[in-house]
């Protein structure tokens, strides 16, 4: 491998590119775990991160990537055998749900065709059908990241409602928390569930869940077998700041640090940054004449935007020439969409220079792969990046 100059371009939709500061806070001595100066730099950061869970809950911390909080939303909670409604919106929803099944759960699955988000329709139907109040979980994954739907978190929440059923609410944040506008409390989620490595703007080792008083309840009788994962011990060393076991120290030198950063762009600002750079994405591709994968135009992500490829032409071709000549990553194709889609991520420290530079390097991957497409889809970002343009506003929300 020679030496390629420049920054390389990683534009999957997470891991994202870590922003300087926070990897000059990661940058340095790790320290006692269990001494004086640690217990007060976490009750900081856990402040922080309820403000961008939007909640008033407890967040709990694990050494762990995203697949970590998602088996931990589900021990802490239920138990053998018992039945929880899913809905199959991509590939990480797929995996949620295989993960629930060898964790011995009866997974109820409601199917989409990979291109909508969760229905809430369904979801109140499936439960008005639960006479016997058997089923003890939803679990949604807001932002499929495999496909670019974002599913209706609040609307799904009005649907179990309507339903009138207990079951407990579960949510992976995993690609939308810190980039699409999230509400742990205001929409009644009892897990919700996230990872450091995308809009938190971190590298992977965190991952979260914050925990409504409805789902601590439940713990309390939950049978599944737990321990590494187990909240009650985690929120007991919490209170003062300190972990059950040795926490990912310099990580979360690097998560106070990304916190400080959010808060001082203010999150509102953070949203409308994502909404306006995934807008431009969007006119870019179809300007390039290609099909955008989300056939739901209120479901559009605002951290990714997938791109279906012509048929006959390989995604993963495209991608290969264009890490080659521009040194750009983009997202694969994943599950039964290998091949056929690539994903380009615009979340986490992003601005209009860099997304200028990542369609940029789209188009021209485009032509030098010989897609078949139209020229102008820079041009047309750039339209609506200007047009929609504001002093970048760096308010303290
Ligand atoms: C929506 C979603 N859920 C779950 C995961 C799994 O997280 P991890 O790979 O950090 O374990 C991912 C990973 O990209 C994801 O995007």
């Amino acid at each position: 491998m020679s030496h390629r100059s420049g920054r390389h371009f990683l534009q999957i939709p997470g891991p994202t590119n870590v922003p300087d500061r926070v990897l000059r806070a990661i940058d340095r001595a790790t320290v006692d775990h269990r001494g004086p100066e640690f217990g007060p730099m976490t009750l900081e950061i856990l402040q922080g991160l309820r403000a961008v869970f939007q909640t008033k809950q407890p967040v709990i911390i694990f050494p762990a990537s995203g697949t970590g909080a998602w088996e931990a939303a589900l021990v802490n909670t239920l138990s053998p055998g018992d039945r929880v409604l899913m809905c199959e919106t991509g590939h990480f929803a797929s995996l949620w749900q295989k993960m629930a099944g060898k964790l011995g759960l009866a997974v109820e699955l409601i199917p989409t065709d990979w291109r909508r988000g969760a229905d809430p329709a369904a979801v109140e139907s499936k439960l008005k059908e639960d006479g016997a109040r058997s089923i003890k979980a939803v679990c949604v994954v807001h932002n499929e990241t495999s496909t670019g739907v974002t599913s209706r978190v609040a609307a799904v929440r009005k649907a179990i409602d309507a339903a009138g059923h207990p079951a407990l609410y579960m949510v992976d944040t995993i690609s939308s928390l810190a980039s699409i506008d999230y509400r742990h409390d205001e929409w009644g989620v009892d897990v919700t569930v996230a990872g450091s490595q995308k809009g938190l703007m971190l590298p992977p080792g965190l991952s979260f869940n914050a925990v409504s008083e409805k789902a601590r309840k439940a713990s309390q009788s939950a049978k599944l077998p737990r321990s590494y994962w187990n909240w009650d011990e985690m929120l007991a060393n919490n209170k003062t700041g300190y972990f059950p076991y040795t926490p990912a120290t310099n990580l979360l030198y690097g998560l106070h640090e990304a916190l400080k950063m959010l808060q001082e762009e203010g999150l509102p600002n953070v949203f409308a940054r994502h909404a306006r750079h995934a807008e431009a994405t969007r006119r870019a591709v179809r300007a390039w004449g290609l099909e955008i994968l989300c056939a739901v135009p209120e479901e559009y992500s605002n951290t990714l935007t997938t791109v279906i490829m012509p048929a006959g032409h390989d995604a993963d071709r495209l991608r290969k020439t264009i890490l080659d000549a521009y040194d750009m990553s983009l997202g694969t194709g994943l599950g039964k969409l290998a091949g056929k889609v690539f994903r380009i991520g615009h979340l986490g420290d992003f601005n209009d220079l860099a997304l200028a530079g990542t369609l940029a390097g789209v188009e021209m991957g485009l032509a030098l792969a010989g897609v078949p497409h139209k020229k102008g889809g820079v041009l047309a970002a750039f339209e609506h990046l200007t047009e929609s343009a504001r002093a970048p506003s760096r308010k303290v929300a």
